[in-house]
């Protein structure tokens, strides 16, 4: 799928495959560098291709789980992801996890992924997505109310930085 973002700029959004395991090691690399709201913080994402290659492999596997990526001429900027949960009586929810590069914030990409992901949930008979965010994660909070997301709980030191405790946010949305 084709999308034009408020600057004019094309983007392809698109399910990841093998052949993007370079190119998505180095999208992580610099998206952890230019933010602390991710799993892994500046300088930690260190994984080697092969492990690259392995969780890709992984994740085309298994069809319950979505790894979609927005590229700009032939570079990602941009992923979004959905992770379901283990379980027979869990299995219609999963968590949410999005990233873009900085260059493209406010561009209405991040918007669309979740665009994304919604039709591609609801083809797939998923009925809740979850999510956590940071809660001084103002620019991701005011993305998931506008994509319909709504407060379920507050989750009590889910980071740790540099000796710093964080909140977050549990957000969902369901799907009917
Ligand atoms: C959060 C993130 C995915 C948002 O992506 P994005 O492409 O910038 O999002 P969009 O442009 O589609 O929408 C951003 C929306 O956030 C809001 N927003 C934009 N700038 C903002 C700001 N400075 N402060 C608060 N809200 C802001 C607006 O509602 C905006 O929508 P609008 O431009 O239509 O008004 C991106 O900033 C990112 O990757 N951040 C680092 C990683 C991260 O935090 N991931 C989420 C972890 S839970």
């Amino acid at each position: 799928m084709e999308i034009t973002l408020k600057s004019g700029q094309k983007v392809v959004i698109r399910e990841v495959s093998l052949e993007d395991a370079e190119k998505l090691l180095n999208f992580y690399k610099k998206a952890t560098n230019e933010t602390n709201f991710l799993a892994y913080g500046p300088g930690e994402f260190n994984f080697k291709i092969e492990e690259e290659r392995e969780f890709i492999k992984k994740q085309m596997q298994d069809k319950k789980s979505l790894m979609a990526v927005a590229e700009h001429r032939g570079r990602i900027v941009g992923s979004i992801s959905f992770k379901p949960s283990v379980g027979t009586q869990f299995s219609h929810y999963g968590e949410m996890g999005i990233a873009v590069l900085k260059e493209f914030w406010g561009e209405g990409l991040g918007y669309t992924l979740i665009s994304y992901l919604k039709k591609w949930a609801k083809d797939m008979g998923v009925r809740k997505i979850n999510l956590n965010v940071r809660v001084d994660n103002k620019r991701a909070i005011s993305l998931y109310e506008k994509a319909g997301f709504v407060y379920e709980g507050r989750i009590s030191r889910h980071y740790l930085i540099d000796g710093v405790f964080y909140d977050s946010f549990i957000m969902g949305l369901e799907i009917d």
